[in-house]
């Protein structure tokens, strides 16, 4: 069954916003397991805008499922993520005027520094996913440079604003899913899903999770944590697995 993992970083937006305490991701990240997330995910920027240090210390000592660690491929996240050891890692671009992760990592591009940044992780035990666009250049380069994982970016899936170029950005995410099973890669896929445009993906039988902040903590504002992460689960756990099952 697809898994939900469940990115807190918003509840530390909140929280940053007033520079105290409250809201806590970490209390934050408890309620999403007791809904059913999958895995917490955090995402530790350089200019730590949203998630600190302390609450990926914490999360390591308190998540129950599984710990995503998003960071960027520098010599000094490594090193964290190498004393943290989260249950895996998942390499994303970082520019410092971005509002969001904007774009997949370009790992065509940076072929020798990424192998030997994922050969680090795998040092210290840790699977590695790498955030990239559905794109075929770069699944192939994801297998090349040894990763565990991609995670498909879906901003342009997510963003698409007509029929024909949701089709088009939709189609682009199946092939870059196929081949990247092909290629025995992991798939997850996340960024800019919601509660509508998450359905349609749940067709894509080769994704294995869905990475998704922004709509869940938006909507809990709203509804409640809890609500909102049971939502959501319900939605990826009833894929299309109902469309592929043999009819009659
Ligand atoms: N996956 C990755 C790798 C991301 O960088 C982000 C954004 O932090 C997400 C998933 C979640 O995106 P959103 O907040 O748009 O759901």
């Amino acid at each position: 069954m697809p898994r939900l993992g469940v990115n807190v970083d918003h509840v530390a937006t909140l929280r940053q916003a007033r520079g105290g305490s409250e809201p806590d991701p970490v209390a934050a990240a408890m309620l999403a397991e007791l809904a059913g997330a999958d895995s917490l995910v955090v995402h530790l920027r350089e200019d730590r805008r949203h998630i600190q240090d302390r609450d990926l210390t914490l999360l390591r000592q308190t998540v129950k499922t599984r710990l995503d660690l998003e960071m960027a491929a520098e010599d000094a996240m490594v090193k964290i993520s190498l004393t943290i050891k989260p249950h895996y890692v998942t390499l994303v671009p970082e520019r410092r005027q971005e509002l969001t992760t904007e774009g997949g990592l370009d790992v065509a591009g940076q072929k020798s520094r990424l192998k030997r940044v994922v050969a680090q992780l795998h040092d210290g035990g840790i699977p590695v996913s790498l955030f990239i666009e559905p794109d075929a250049d770069q699944v192939k380069a994801a297998g090349a440079v040894g990763a565990d994982f991609i995670e498909i970016h879906t901003g342009r899936y997510a963003n698409a604003q007509f029929e024909r170029a949701i089709e088009s950005e939709f189609q682009s995410v199946v092939k870059a899913a196929q081949l990247a099973a092909k290629l025995k890669l992991g798939v997850n896929a996340g960024h800019g899903l919601n509660y509508v445009n998450v359905q349609r993906l749940t067709t894509i039988s080769e994704i294995e999770e869905y990475n998704i902040g922004h709509s869940i903590i938006a909507r809990a504002v709203l509804v409640g944590l809890d609500q909102a992460v049971r939502e959501m689960k319900q939605l990826v756990s009833r894929p299309a697995a109902a469309s592929r099952a043999p009819r009659g």
